[in-house]
Parts: C-alpha cells; sequence; structure tokens
C-alpha cells in the first residue's frame, strides 16, 4: 500500500470516507482513525498497527452533538465531564449503543468517547462527518508518536494516508475516566490531572485493579511505550558515572555529558519532549536511557506512569 502524506485535511477525511484508515495530529499524540460505522475500516487499524483484538479504542468527534451517536446513557457525572473538559485531552467512557460495532469496542458494552481540542483535528473530524475510531498511531507496543514523520517511521505502507501537522502540543495520552458506575475512575492518567477532574466531580477514584477481577482498562495489561533501549528510573543525578550507548532525559544537569541528553524545564516540557527522545535514542543506536523521576502530581502523574511501563521489560 503507497501511503499518502497531506496537509490538507479535507483530502485526508476522503480516505475515510472511503473505508480507508489516516492518521492524524491531537494535542496529545497523533491517532490512527477509521469511521467506526465501517467495521471493515476498524479491522484495518487492528492489523496495521499489530494491536491486540482485545484492545478498545476511543471514538473521536468534532462536536458535542456527536456522543448521541455512540451512547443513549449520558449519566450526570459524565455531562459534567464534558462541560469541564470538552474540547480537550480527555475520554469519557459510556455504555454503547447496540450499532457501535463490538470490533471498535473489543467486544466491550462499552465506548470511550474524545473530542479533542487541536484545531487541524477538529477540521478533519468534521470533515469526516462520522465518529473516528483511533489509537495513537505507532505499531503496538513503541512509543506513541508525538510527530508525523514517527507515524512514518512506524506506519509507511501500512497505512492510506497521513494528515502531516504540528508535533503534538501535549506529548501524553487523554486522561481516560469511566462514567458508567456510580463513582467515576480514572483508568488512565493522563494530561488532565486527577485533581482538575475532582474539581469538576469530587468524588472521582484512580482504578485499583482488584486480584483476579478482569481488568476494566484492557490496554492496561499490555506491554507498552517501550523504546528498544533498556529504560532505568533514577531520582539523583548527582551519582551518575559516563557509560557508553546511554541518554538521559530529567529536570537536573548532571555533572557528565551523555551521547544523548535532554535537561527539560518543567514536568510540561518532560512530558511533550519524553516519546521522541525514546524514538530519537532509537534512532541513534542509544542501548539504555536513564529517566529521573518527577513528582506525581499533574500531569507528573501522567509522565511517571509512562516512564514506569517503559521501564517494565
Ligand atoms: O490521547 C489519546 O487518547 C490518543 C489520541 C489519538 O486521541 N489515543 C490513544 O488511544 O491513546 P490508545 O488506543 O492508544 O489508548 C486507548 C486507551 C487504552 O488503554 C484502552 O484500553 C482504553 O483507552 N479504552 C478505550 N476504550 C475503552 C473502554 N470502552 N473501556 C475501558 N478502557 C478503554
Ligand atoms: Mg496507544
Amino acid at each position: 500500500m503507497h501511503t499518502v502524506l497531506t496537509t490538507s485535511p479535507i483530502e485526508a477525511a476522503e480516505f475515510i470516507r472511503n473505508g480507508g484508515i489516516v492518521a492524524f495530529p491531537t494535542e496529545t499524540v497523533y491517532g490512527l482513525g477509521a469511521n467506526i460505522f465501517d467495521a471493515k475500516a476498524v479491522a484495518k487499524i487492528f492489523k496495521a498497527k499489530r494491536r491486540p483484538a482485545d484492545n478498545p479504542l476511543i471514538a473521536h468527534i468534532s462536536n458535542v452533538e456527536m456522543i448521541a451517536q455512540l451512547s443513549d446513557d449520558i449519566t450526570p457525572h459524565a455531562q459534567r465531564f464534558i462541560q469541564g473538559f470538552f474540547p480537550g485531552p480527555l475520554t469519557i467512557v459510556l455504555n454503547k449503543k447496540a450499532d457501535v460495532p463490538s470490533i471498535a469496542t473489543a467486544g466491550l458494552e462499552t465506548i470511550g468517547v474524545r473530542m479533542p481540542r487541536f484545531a487541524v483535528a477538529r477540521e478533519f473530524l468534521a470533515a469526516c462527518g462520522t465518529p473516528v475510531v483511533a489509537p495513537s498511531a505507532n505499531l503496538s507496543g513503541r512509543p506513541s508518536p508525538t510527530t508525523w514523520e514517527s507515524v512514518l517511521e512506524d506506519l509507511d505502507g501500512r497505512i492510506d494516508c497521513i494528515l502531516q501537522s504540528d508535533p503534538a502540543e501535549i506529548g501524553v495520552e487523554s486522561t481516560v475516566v469511566d462514567c458508567t458506575s456510580a463513582i467515576p475512575l480514572v483508568l488512565r492518567s493522563g494530561s488532565i490531572s486527577i485533581e482538575q477532574l475532582r474539581s469538576v466531580v469530587p468524588e472521582t477514584e484512580i482504578y485499583q485493579m482488584a486480584g483476579c477481577e478482569a481488568p476494566k482498562s484492557p490496554g492496561l495489561r499490555h506491554r507498552h511505550y517501550s523504546p528498544r533501549a533498556v529504560v532505568t528510573v533514577i531520582k539523583n543525578v548527582d551519582g551518575l558515572i559516563f557509560e557508553e550507548k546511554t541518554g538521559f532525559i530529567g529536570l537536573s544537569s548532571p555533572a557528565i555529558v551523555f551521547e544523548r541528553q535532554l535537561v527539560c524545564s518543567d514536568a510540561e516540557e518532560m512530558a511533550h519532549s519524553l516519546f521522541e527522545f525514546f524514538r530519537e535514542c532509537d534512532r541513534n543506536g542509544i542501548e539504555k536511557i536513564i529517566c529521573q523521576s518527577v513528582e506525581e502530581s499533574g500531569i507528573g502523574t501522567a509522565l511517571m506512569d509512562r516512564i514506569k511501563r517503559a521501564a517494565e521489560q
């Protein structure tokens, strides 16, 4: 398959309307989209990404009215999250309507819904004229792509089109909050912090997987965000010694200079740069990446979640 590169949201949307799959930019990371009501197109996403079939997809919309096509059970908590954070980097999980194909939700009776705030994403989604399911546009297990070049690196020849735009502003994926039970549960941390969610629904909790129960968010089971290099986490840079083929990313400057090194001014900048730094290290034959930990509040919670998962081998 030849992958078409374009900067036109209209041209990219044409591929969706014709049953194709298209990578497009959002404020979090680039997504790989298909028409949610076209089960054959949705199947192509799983194949192109080599994504396990048990991992559900998020439906992306360009306006709030579109939610009615996906769910007729918008709970009062969900309504408050929509009012507070749509459009933006928040995914709400709702009970799905019967005509949403089960391949999109990996057999679950629920559907994740998100309205991106990035203007190019919204133009593209509006031109598609339908909710678009989209996981991150990386090969399964690899770091999520925050640039169109990284999408091309993973998916060239495997997808119909890439809508080229700026690097993603935020750099980590959306927060996923389940609104189908009495208390909203955060299934995946992201750029909307638990503190922000609680400012709208104070009883919101972080989901803790209980022993043998099936996980509420199947994606959490899978190995994720991993560069080829081995990732290790440290707190303090003082004791670091030079090692060959090693990279460093953190908020403090080590006394020595590593072959690849990124010292960020705050957690936001580090979140913005983390996945691209992982890929940059892989492109340059780096075998070990040292990540300095950050405080787990605000976006720091999501950042540490991604770093810890990348460090699990
Ligand atoms: O920022 C984002 O959310 C990006 C951009 C493209 O929008 N998308 C993204 O999708 O990160 P993906 O597929 O890489 O991650 C989706 C996560 C997975 O952990 C999945 O298990 C969870 O959301 N999820 C999706 N639908 C769900 C549902 N119905 N119930 C529980 N978890 C769900
Ligand atoms: Mg992903």
